[in-house]
């Protein structure tokens, strides 16, 4: 009862082999003439005259999945004052909010189908990853509501006033839907900052929250750019960010909240997720082929585009050469294009400039004559910005620079001696998300669990998908020079996860 309320359990999502249900998607998936819209959903305030411009599918740039409008600054200042004197959510019981955040976790679910086929076209989600992000959406919203509604909760909730939820593109749904569960159940009002890339899966969220009986002064939708979301970050009367994307960008914001108090005079509350290098060791007592298929799942699973995703494989030198071969081999027989098509193990990457980033940085490992491995036979020419699944082998952790957030895998040998070294070598990258230990020795588990800093440490098994309500997902670290965790301000306006 505590995690998802009386007889909950974690969203079931859709049985993907059941053919009938696989009909009714594809069909929902094809139908291409609804054509969507993502405008400010403001009350008391008319979007629908403003410029639109077009949002592509990162699998076919061809497809103009549908229409974004971003907030103008009159759609900001008109959206801030009508936050400002929201009073009927914040007033509602914790109960109450529960109830409604319930209705909407029930509404996703029933237009799970739609939702699917949104975040196929628009994100460029494969299936199975489709699937997996409606559920922890749905997940996010009885987990929040039950956290705060549970009678003997020792936490006290008061809410802190208007927050803003800036999100990324690559949990359009799910990332976007959690940080307003958590500030909605707290009793906050809650201004949405969509991804840019991601806008249309956002308003389809926003109007099932609404639907659902959330007030639309409670929650209103501000797509835009990064432009749009320096606007909000700057303005007084945000009293609390919630933040989802890059490190560089968080760092950004947190510069300019350290600048400035909220409106009680306090610091204005900051809770930031950014990126990760994140790393797997394997050594030479391992299971080789669980070890393989736990690398190729974290590694490349959703094209590499998660914060969790595996960047770093530190593999002991006695069984390196093994676990490579098998790894390429396996490897042989991922299939990377269409995400509509359930064959499909990768996707594309989101958008033309992520696609030139990540393999900017694989022509200069190649140049330097560090490229291992990419598919033999290249890509099938798609019109969708792809990028083949690579693996770079590197002398040194701190050789990789900043995350590469794409389907690239870096490998690092280690001899038993340098055990330690390499994990502080990733400790030492500043970021400290996931980690991965692949052992069957007892004594190596504890000593590189207690060695690493990250914050979510998987053993024997892969480093991905978080599980809402049993595995709490955070980093711990803010890279910054000579600190070591928790340097991001963290006074939360969530309940813990
Ligand atoms: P991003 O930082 O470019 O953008 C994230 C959001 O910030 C977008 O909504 C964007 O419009 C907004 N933004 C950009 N500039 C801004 C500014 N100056 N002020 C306010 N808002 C601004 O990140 P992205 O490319 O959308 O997402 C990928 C990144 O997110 C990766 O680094 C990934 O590791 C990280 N991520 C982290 C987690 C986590 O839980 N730790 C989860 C998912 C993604
Ligand atoms: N929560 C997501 C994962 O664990 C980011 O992969």
């Amino acid at each position: 009862e505590k995690i998802f309320g009386p007889s909950r359990r974690n969203s079931q999502g859709l049985d993907l082999t059941d053919e009938c249900m696989l009909e009714t998607l594809d069909k929902s998936l094809r139908e291409t003439d609804h054509t969507y819209i993502s405008r400010p959903l403001i009350a008391h305030y008319d979007a629908s005259g403003d410029a639109t411009r077009p949002v592509i599918n990162p699998a076919d740039h061809r497809d103009i999945v549908g229409q974004v409008t971003y907030a103008s600054d009159a759609a900001i200042e008109k959206a801030l004052g009508n936050a400002d004197q929201e009073a009927t959510w914040s007033k509602m019981t914790p109960a109450a909010r529960r109830d409604i955040l319930d209705k909407c976790a029930d509404a996703l679910e029933a237009h799970m189908i739609e939702l699917i086929a949104l975040l196929v076209r628009e994100a460029g989600k494969t299936y199975a990853n489709a699937v997996g992000e409606v559920r922890e959406a749905v997940d996010f919203l009885r987990y929040y509501g039950a956290q705060v509604a549970t009678k003997d909760s020792e936490a006290t909730i008061t809410p802190l006033g208007i927050i803003l939820c800036i999100s990324p593109w690559n949990f359009p749904l799910a990332i976007f839907t959690g940080q307003i569960a958590a500030s909605l159940a707290a009793g906050n009002a809650v201004i949405a900052k969509p991804a840019e890339e991601t806008p249309l899966i956002a308003a389809m969220a926003v109007r099932l929250f609404h639907e659902s009986g959330v007030p639309l002064p409670a929650l209103q939708l501000l797509p835009g750019d990064g432009d749009v979301g320096a606007a909000l970050v700057a303005d007084k009367r945000i009293d609390g960010v919630m933040f989802t994307g890059s490190t560089k960008v968080g760092k950004l914001i947190s510069g300019v909240l350290l600048g400035r108090r909220g409106r009680t005079g306090q610091p204005v509350s900051f809770i930031a997720e950014t990126g990760g290098q994140n790393a797997m060791l394997v050594d030479s007592s391992s299971l080789p082929e669980q070890a393989v298929t736990d690398i190729i799942a974290s590694a490349f699973d959703s094209a590499g585009q998660r914060c969790s995703a595996l960047r770093v494989l530190l593999v002991q030198d006695d069984c390196a050469e093994h676990v490579i071969d098998m790894l390429k081999g396996a490897l042989d027989e991922i299939s990377v294009g269409d995400p509509s098509q359930l064959s499909t193990d990768i996707g594309p990457v989101i958008s033309e400039e992520a696609k030139s980033r990540i393999e900017d940085h694989i022509a200069a490992m190649r140049d330097a004559g560090r490229v291992i491995w990419q598919p033999k036979n290249g890509l099938v020419q798609q019109a969708g910005w792809f990028v083949p699944p690579t693996i770079i082998e590197v002398g040194r952790v701190a050789d990789i620079g900043q995350e590469v957030f794409g389907p690239v895998l870096h490998v690092r040998r280690f001899e038993r001696q340098e055990l330690s070294s390499v994990i502080d070598a990733v400790n030492a990258t500043g970021y400290a998300l996931t980690f991965g230990i692949q052992s069957r020795v007892k004594s190596t588990i504890q000593h590189a669990t207690s060695r690493s800093h990250a914050g979510n440490i998987y053993v024997n098994r892969n480093i991905i998908g978080a599980t809402v309500g049993s595995q709490p997902f955070g980093g711990r670290a803010f890279p910054a020079r000579g600190r070591r965790r928790g340097a991001a301000p963290r006074a939360t306006a969530r309940p813990v996860r």
